[in-house]
């Protein structure tokens, strides 16, 4: 039987020291978060880190655009808080409607307001960084809050074997390069991997990020393996993971749920970066 990785709980620890480090701060950091239409998962997301700011006591502002809005609308709304001085962070809920370029936006952002970690620049310097974490980079929320959930297992990442679901830039590229400066040995799988079953069954570390409801099995997973959970889907109007977690946790050692594992982690990085983002800044 598994431990549960709690991430709402180990997230709590998190938010709390940036909470008191900034306690006696006049200037606040400031986050804003930009939506543009009416997905219902990006709206809870959105929600989530306007109420996350306001918990540690970071300034923030939510900008709602239609879903109909040009390209040229949201790149203003960019530029704005680009020159904003009370704005450290700005992200661009993802994914953004058809009309729009989603690597355009990204570029659009002042890499040091990027605290997504997606624009080139900050991107290239995690894939330049060598070993470690990287430190003082803006790096992906979610991959870090992976990391963290990890080390709060106490087991070594030094010289497992990390099999990684999913080759997107969000998760799964990312994580892979964060395992890698931590000394894993990495494989990233994909739709095109064969055997991924077997693949899977050599992993001491199992990141699956495919959102592809409950695809990894019991009979996929080392006993003894930590598991984590980063797809979300909706099956039946219910929130569901890549991981059969009923099942999973009888075999796995450590294992995330979902909701509740990988989320709370991304949003307490998320408020670290725009911390970052703050200290890089001034
Ligand atoms: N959509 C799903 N995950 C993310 C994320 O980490 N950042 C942004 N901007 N959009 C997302």
């Amino acid at each position: 039987m598994s431990q549960i990785l709690d991430g709402r709980q180990i997230s709590k620890a998190l938010k709390q020291s940036i909470a008191d480090e900034i306690r006696d701060w006049t200037v606040k950091p400031g986050l804003a978060v930009v939506r543009v239409g009416n997905d219902p998962a990006s709206e809870l997301y959105v929600n989530s880190k306007e109420k996350a700011c306001a918990e540690v006591g970071f300034y923030s502002r939510k900008i709602v655009l239609p879903e109909d809005s040009t390209q040229s609308t949201l790149l203003a709304v960019i530029d704005e808080l680009n020159q904003d001085a009370k704005i450290h962070g700005i992200l661009v809920q993802l994914p953004v409607p058809q009309q729009i370029d989603e690597q355009t936006v990204l570029n659009a952002i002042d890499s040091r307001k990027d605290v997504d970690g997606f624009h080139p620049m900050n991107s290239g310097a995690l894939l330049n960084h060598r070993r470690g974490m990287p430190e003082g980079i803006l790096s992906p929320c979610t991959p870090r809050g992976c990391l963290k959930l990890i080390e709060h297992t106490g087991i070594p990442i030094k010289g497992k074997h990390a099999v990684i679901i999913g080759r997107s830039n969000l998760v799964g590229k990312p994580v892979a390069l964060l395992l890698l400066y931590a000394d894993a040995t990495v494989t990233i799988c994909h739709r095109e991997t064969k055997n991924l079953k077997e693949v899977c069954l050599q992993a001491d570390i199992l990141v699956a990020a495919a959102g592809k409801a409950h695809m990894v099995t019991a009979d996929m997973v080392k006993p003894g393996a930590i598991v984590l959970d980063v797809g979300v889907s909706k099956v039946d109007g219910k929130t569901v993971g890549d991981v059969d977690f009923d099942n999973v946790k009888n075999v796995a050692s450590w294992i995330t749920p979902m909701p509740g594992g990988t989320g709370p982690m991304t949003i307490a990085c998320l408020l670290e970066n725009t911390l970052i983002a703050m200290k890089n800044q001034n």
